[in-house]
């Protein structure tokens, strides 16, 4: 599906100038280092999208994620749910709330109790949120969870342990649903599954989104997933959106110099810890020092004087698009954002092609089954 943020009914979700810090805490006689780990970010999702949040390794990716789920309190800003303010929410609300939105975590293996049976493991939020009166009724919605993530209803009584880094994502995966979620954030939900794996789940979740209406947010590095899966994208440095658009937009030309860094270093088809990495000279600033004005002004090649004493604000474009950049229209006329197909495409186009043959045999099994 893809939506145009000009076609707007009420989001389902929205960030507005949402800030996050850590420490800064008062202690004998100095105070910790105050981490800036989401600086007033603003967007808006709507229902049935998927909306991707890229960027590098703490840049503030889960902690946006873990923001807009209310699972951390904001330092400043607002969340709205379905055109509520829901940032101070409690109690009984904030209950709905996590029924309604759901987290899928990146490593299936520390994310599942190991002491716990998978039947218990989804059973657990099916009886906490009450969608079942008795034992039994709860027996019947773990067999239907773990069919409809396709594992077999007899693994209810096994542990953990006794299944693969895949399974394992899928239990993850009807553990979130357990709750008739409306909204679900996946954390690099695949980045520690292998290629073919990965495959395989993330077709389970964009099947799982056309057949209960859910709206996704993956944060993810891997451009490939994002690339295939998303229909918008944000992209994060340091904490910020610098760069919101349509996930096409963004691919075949980037506006942002961040962004166009982002996307000139295609992660290879390998292993997690080969991650993308921006084609960018020095390090990456310290979330407890960000630097003035543009935050990407030390790595930045296009930075001029004014970028290190003034923050550019998003600008948004006809359509939807936003970019903060002093300059992106001299950028983009110097080249900066012509087409990167050539330069993505083999590795990029290598992961796609393994992702949409699956989805294709996917598709062809559906059409067998339901011709029978
Ligand atoms: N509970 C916490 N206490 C202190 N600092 C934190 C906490 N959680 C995150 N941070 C810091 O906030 C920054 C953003 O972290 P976050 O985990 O959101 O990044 P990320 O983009 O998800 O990174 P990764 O891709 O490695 O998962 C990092 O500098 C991180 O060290
Ligand atoms: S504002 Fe300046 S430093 Fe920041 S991205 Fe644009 S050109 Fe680069
Ligand atoms: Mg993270």
């Amino acid at each position: 599906m893809t939506t145009n943020a000009s076609n707007i009914a009420t989001p389902i979700i929205e960030a507005r100038a949402l800030t996050k810090r850590f420490g800064g805490e008062r202690q004998m006689f100095a105070r910790t280092p105050t981490v800036h780990a989401v600086n007033e970010v603003s967007f808006a999702v709507q229902t049935g999208e998927t909306f991707a949040i890229v960027g590098e390794s703490g840049c503030g990716k889960s902690t946006l994620g873990r923001l807009l789920l209310r699972l951390i309190d904001a330092t400043q800003g607002s969340v709205f749910y379905q055109g509520e303010d829901i940032t101070r929410w409690q109690g009984a609300k904030l209950r709905r709330l996590r029924r309604e939105m759901q987290i899928i975590f990146q490593d299936p293996f520390a994310s599942l109790n190991p002491g716990m049976t998978v039947g218990q493991i989804i059973g657990e939020p099916v009886a906490f949120h009450g969608l079942a009166c008795n034992a039994s009724e709860r027996r019947d919605r773990v067999a239907q969870l773990l069919t409809k993530v396709g594992l077999q209803p007899a693994y209810a009584e096994r542990y953990p342990h006794e299944f693969s880094g895949g399974q394992r994502q899928r239990i993850g995966i009807a553990r979130a649903l357990a709750g008739e979620p409306k909204l679900i954030v996946g954390d690099e939900p695949v980045s520690a599954l292998d290629v073919s794996v990965q495959a395989q789940v993330i077709n389970l979740l964009e099947s799982l989104k056309a057949e209960l209406g859910l709206t996704l947010i993956m944060v993810a590095h891997d451009l490939a997933v994002i690339r295939h899966m998303s229909d918008r994208v944000a992209v994060m440095y340091l904490g910020e959106i610098v760069e919101l658009a349509q996930v096409d937009e963004l691919f075949d030309a980037p506006l942002h110099p961040y962004t166009q860094a982002l996307l000139r270093a295609i992660p290879a088809n390998s292993p997690p810890e080969r991650r993308t990495k921006p084609a960018l000279q020095g390090d990456l600033p310290s979330p407890t020092a960000p630097p003035p004005g543009c935050r990407f002004h030390t790595r930045c090649p296009h930075a001029k004087p004014r970028c290190s004493q003034e923050r550019p604000l998003a600008e948004t474009l006809p359509g939807g698009r936003q970019v903060a950049c002093h300059f992106w229209r001299e950028v983009q006329n110097a080249g900066g954002g012509a087409p990167l197909v050539a330069s993505v495409s083999a590795k990029l186009n290598e992961r796609l092609a393994i992702y949409r043959e699956k989805q294709a045999a996917l598709m062809a099994d559906a059409q067998a089954g339901a011709t029978r």
